[in-house]
């Protein structure tokens, strides 16, 4: 493996099983290296295996063949090195935000003595008087912004986000971009993002993995080279979202109009 290779995936089959016991190819041959402080995204059309794939990465399930290796160690299983942010939330109802964030540090015996880094969290996602709320008295943005700090507090090696913003508003998304942005360009977390949304690809990641479903494999991969300020109306904003669209096959071919004026 080479110096810059952080999370190494190297020819990752996943074959599940339908109700008919008949098989269902949901990744084949998935070869991907992602360097750290990496931030990409993996968009395809539903079923394709993009969970399938976070889920290998966060330890959760294993490949029948192939290897996933973080920092160069063969991932075993679910670890608090591997955060995790899934589209619904899942925070814990009878909790608090507080409680809810310092969570992770409490189960890994590490709070004590970082009880500031909880507050500090919170003050760093705009959260600040809602400490003591429970995730019913909240927004779903807010109890995103929750859920994605608490994965990050526990210092993971990668965050892996499963459509983390799928459930939001336009505006709600737009807002919790910029603050997965702004995370990212804090901490330098390596982050894999799965989402429907190629504008938010392009506004947030350093490379787009395309994939399509049956068997799930990845088709094409784009480095997004637009620097900071990312305009979704900048021309080379406009021409990556449209390779992308086409390598999708979203392209809707204008039918050609026959005017008789
Ligand atoms: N536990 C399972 N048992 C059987 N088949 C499964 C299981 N999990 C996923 N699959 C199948 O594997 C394929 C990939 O599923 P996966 O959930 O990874 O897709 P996805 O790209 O995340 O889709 P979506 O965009 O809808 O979330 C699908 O055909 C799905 O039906
Ligand atoms: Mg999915």
């Amino acid at each position: 493996m080479s110096d810059t290779v952080f999370i190494d995936i190297k020819k990752v089959n996943r074959i599940y099983r339908d109700t008919n016991g008949n098989p269902v190819n949901a990744l084949k041959d998935i070869d991907l290296e992602i360097a750290k402080g990496e931030f990409v995204s993996i968009v395809g059309p539903s079923g394709c295996g993009k969970t399938t794939l976070l889920r290998l990465i966060a330890g959760l399930d294993r490949p029948q063949a192939g290897f996933l290796a973080i920092d160069g160690q063969i991932i075993a299983g679910p670890s608090h090195e591997q955060g995790y942010v899934f589209q619904q939330s899942t925070l814990f109802p009878w909790a608090t935000v507080h409680e809810n964030i310092a969570m992770g540090l409490k189960a890994r015996g590490v709070y004590k003595g970082q009880e500031s880094r909880v507050q500090d969290s919170i003050d760093m996602i705009g959260l600040t008087g809602f400490e003591k709320s429970y995730p019913h008295e909240i927004s779903g943005g807010m109890a995103q912004r929750v859920a994605i700090i608490r994965a990050l507090i526990n210092e993971p090696k990668v965050l892996l986000l499963d459509e983390p913003l799928g459930a939001l508003d336009a505006f709600k998304r737009i807002e919790l971009q910029a603050l997965l942005l702004d995370v990212w360009n804090k901490t330098n977390t390596t982050m894999v993002m799965v989402t429907h949304d190629v504008d938010e690809a392009i506004a947030l990641s350093t490379r787009i993995v395309i994939m399509t479903p049956r068997p799930g494999q990845i088709t094409d991969i784009f480095d997004v080279n637009l620097g900071e300020t990312r305009d979704r109306n900048m021309d080379d904003f406009i021409v990556l979202r449209k390779k992308i669209l086409e390598a999708l096959h979203l392209v809707i071919s204008q039918p050609q109009v026959e005017y008789n004026l």
